[in-house]
């Protein structure tokens, strides 16, 4: 394959800003050049100089005056909830048993996971989200659907055939047994394809029995390599349901602990609400809170402690999605614009290097894939996003007072969503849907 070269303005981070003006915490070219073959890049800087070391015969895609970022990552989406995006209630567990169970129950049907799959790379792809960490239903057919659309991509996706052996309806239901088997064979049939990776999926401790668990620990001892994603702590009604379905454990926490599913590969969607002896728990263990904004304002679940669990003694690691269908938004803007008012709320400041950092390099550190998507770095996935900080009438003419990097990252989080995405590469293709 033929190089490419990608000229416009190149931001990425280096590592974790510590604050707004914190400039040595990104890479930025006002006028950079991205070199990219076999959908990796080979080398990042000033366009004269990439363009003076490129083979002579790059072709070359003019991207100026936009932003070329890393592609944006979302660490927690339900891929079989594109249908419930948007239905009213009056919070998690009504929405759940309502609307969400009766839909996933159609993903048992290939054709209507295989639809969804497309739709939903799709929207993805037109928010310049090139990684998702996705669940499936319980079917199988849902796990093979996802995976074949993402190798056809050739996306990075991390996603798994959802566990869940009881209270749901009876056609969204495995049993402890074939969650295992079944999981198992997504592992094999998926796992490494592509850039596919297959991640162990008990839903939440209200939907797996204590066996179902023992299933999910015995995959997790068998792969440890493996993500594993879970719902932690989203809702008050949620976690005493669930304490009370286990009792001896000492709080919603240690169910995943005890079962050996808390580690530095355990991601934990919501975990709003917890106490200081979970929060060192989870911190000693290394696992992951996700923060999904959308969602918790939509469902009322609650407004997580972000900065509060960044400025622990024992720190928590973070990541930041978009839930839909309990999210209102594919958008990572939109979800980040969501996470500003969040703190706001509590009292506390998400400064825009902040949020961009954790839509990109922080989300590629929270799922231990730094090391190849998340940054400009040379060496790692060419998954790139292209962003107009003018894409409609009202940014364009607020952008004609923005004075800063940091300002005009601060408008496209507050005022963008996928009009603001010219362009979405997935390794070094061009890849945007067009609308509908
Ligand atoms: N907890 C268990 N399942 C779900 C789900 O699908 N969405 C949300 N927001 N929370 C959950
Ligand atoms: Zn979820």
């Amino acid at each position: 394959m033929s190089a490419t070269l990608l000229r416009g303005r190149l931001m990425s981070f280096r590592r974790a800003p510590d604050n707004a003006s914190d400039t040595g915490s990104y890479l930025y070219e006002d006028d950079g050049g991205l070199l990219v073959e076999d959908g990796i890049i080979r080398a990042v800087g000033s366009y004269a100089e990439i363009k003076a070391a490129a083979p002579a015969d790059v072709t070359e895609i003019d991207h100026r005056p936009y932003l070329i970022l890393p592609g944006l990552i979302d660490c927690h989406v339900h891929f079989p909830q594109m249908q419930v995006i948007a239905s009213y209630a009056a919070n998690l567990l009504e929405w759940l048993n309502t609307y969400t169970f009766p839909e996933e129950c159609r993903f048992v049907e290939t054709d209507h996971a295989q639809r969804i799959a497309g739709l939903f790379f799709d929207e993805l792809l037109r928010n310049g989200t090139t990684t998702a960490v996705a669940y499936c239903s319980v079917h199988k057919t849902s796990a093979d659907a996802f995976f074949a659309e993402s190798l056809k991509r050739g996306t990075r996706m991390i996603a798994g055939k959802v566990m869940m052996d009881r209270n749901a309806p009876q056609g969204l239901l495995d049993t402890a047994a074939l969650g295992y088997d079944e999981t198992r064979a997504v592992i094999q049939q998926w796992h490494g394809t592509g850039r596919n990776h297959v991640a162990i999926t008990p839903r939440f401790a209200i939907t797996s029995t204590p066996q179902q668990m023992e299933a999910a620990q015995a995959l997790a001892r068998e792969f440890p390599d493996l993500h594993i994603q879970t719902h932690l702590s989203e809702n008050q009604d949620e976690i005493s349901y669930t304490c009370s379905l286990y009792p001896d454990a000492k709080d919603y926490t240690d169910i995943y602990a005890h079962y050996g599913l808390l580690g530095p590969k355990t991601l934990l969607g919501h975990a709003i609400h917890l106490s200081d002896r979970e929060l060192d728990a989870i911190s000693e263990a290394g696992g992951i809170a996700i923060h999904c904004p959308t969602s918790n304002l939509f469902l009322g679940s609650g407004l997580f402690p972000l900065k509060a669990f960044k400025r622990r003694e024992k720190p928590v690691r973070i990541a930041v999605a978009t839930d839909v269908g309990g999210g209102s938004s594919y958008s990572m803007l939109k979800t980040m614009d969501e996470a500003y008012k969040i703190q706001q709320l509590l009292g506390e400041r998400l400064n825009p290097l902040e949020s961009w950092y954790h839509m990109t390099l922080g989300n590629a550190e929270a799922l231990s894939l730094a090391d190849r998507i998340g940054t400009l770095e040379p060496g790692t996935d060419a998954d790139l996003v292209v962003l107009d900080a003018t894409a409609t009438p009202a940014m364009r003419l607020r952008m004609e007072t923005v004075k800063t990097l940091g300002e005009e990252l601060f408008l496209l989080q507050t005022l963008g969503d996928d009009r603001s995405v010219v362009e979405t590469y997935v390794a070094g293709k061009a890849m945007k849907p067009q609308a509908m």
